[in-house]
């Protein structure tokens, strides 16, 4: 039996990932959309199939669990599924001191958000070596320079994935495999609660991108082999400025707008 050639998404049942998943699919790929949320990821799968005309596989799995890599690699081979395209999106936002966070949810974080996707790397990157073909996009955050309190974890793993994913596509630029890194500033996913942030205001004063923006960009990044992509002018400005402010003034914002709930809240 011949392989299907394949673009998987993490977290591909919703926000982001699911727009990333309909810019492939406008591309002629199928899909196989990863989340843990199987009632949403039948959905997506029959909203795809019927408007792109491509194969959408599923598979409902908790990527934070440490086997889950090596799952979704097992699911593909067992499938016979070529994954020509790799999106490492799927992520939370826990908005919480450290010492508030129940160490279980800390876990989740950094499986999710560092050791999922760098395994995922490993596994579907060897393929791609050897066949010397295949793409790479990993989500990281704006946040990758905001070492902030109340995403204390949430800003410094999208800095790991930014730094993992520019040494990974030096190492894989001579076995001809492309590596690039998204870095979305605000966007109207899931990720944010409509109720404490005002997301049409948002995104009329353009600080909040639509998903769609952010995919068509993503896609775009794929294509044209970039390195990274910072999608919108106010992100890229951002992504400049923020390093340079110093800490104290952050620590005096937050203390002022309260920004920092001391209980623990956690989106998305
Ligand atoms: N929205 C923004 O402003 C923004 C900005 C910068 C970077 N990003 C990054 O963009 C990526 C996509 O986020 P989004 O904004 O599109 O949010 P979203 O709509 O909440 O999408 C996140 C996806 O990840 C999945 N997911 C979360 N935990 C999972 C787990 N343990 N196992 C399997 N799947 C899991 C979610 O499924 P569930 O439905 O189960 O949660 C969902 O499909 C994330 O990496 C995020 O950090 C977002």
């Amino acid at each position: 039996m011949e392989k299907t050639k394949i673009a998987l998404v993490t977290g591909g049942s919703s926000g982001i990932g699911f727009a990333i998943a309909c810019e492939l699919a406008a591309k002629g790929f199928s899909i196989l959309l990863i989340s843990n949320q199987a009632e949403q990821l039948e959905t997506c799968k029959a909203e795809i199939e019927s408007r792109f005309s491509v194969t959408c596989f599923i598979l409902d799995i908790d990527l934070s669990a440490t086997t889950a890599a090596q799952q979704v690699f097992d699911y593909c081979v067992e499938h016979q599924l070529e994954i020509e395209v790799l999106v490492n999106n799927a992520g939370m936002l826990i908005f919480s001191e450290v010492v508030q966070t129940p160490t279980k949810r800390l876990e989740t974080i950094l499986q999710l958000h560092m050791n999922t996707p760098t395994m995922l790397c490993r596994l579907f990157g060897a393929q791609m070596k050897e066949r010397k073909s295949g793409s790479i996009l990993n989500v990281s955050s704006i946040s990758s320079v905001m070492p902030y309190p109340g995403i204390s974890l949430y800003g410094p793993t999208k800095t790991y994935m930014r730094y993992f994913t520019r040494a990974l596509r030096s190492e894989m630029k001579e076995h001809g495999v492309n590596v690039s890194c998204l870095l979305p500033g605000a966007t109207e996913t899931a990720l944010y609660d409509p109720n404490r942030i005002n997301l049409k205001l948002a995104k009329r004063l353009g600080v909040m991108q639509t998903a769609e923006y952010v995919a068509r960009k993503a896609v775009k990044t794929i294509y044209r082999k970039k390195a990274e992509c910072v999608p919108g002018i106010i992100n890229k400005l951002t992504i400049w400025f923020m390093p340079i402010i110093p800490t104290f003034i952050i620590e005096l914002i937050n203390r002022r707008a309260k920004l920092l709930d001391k209980g623990q809240k956690s989106l998305g």
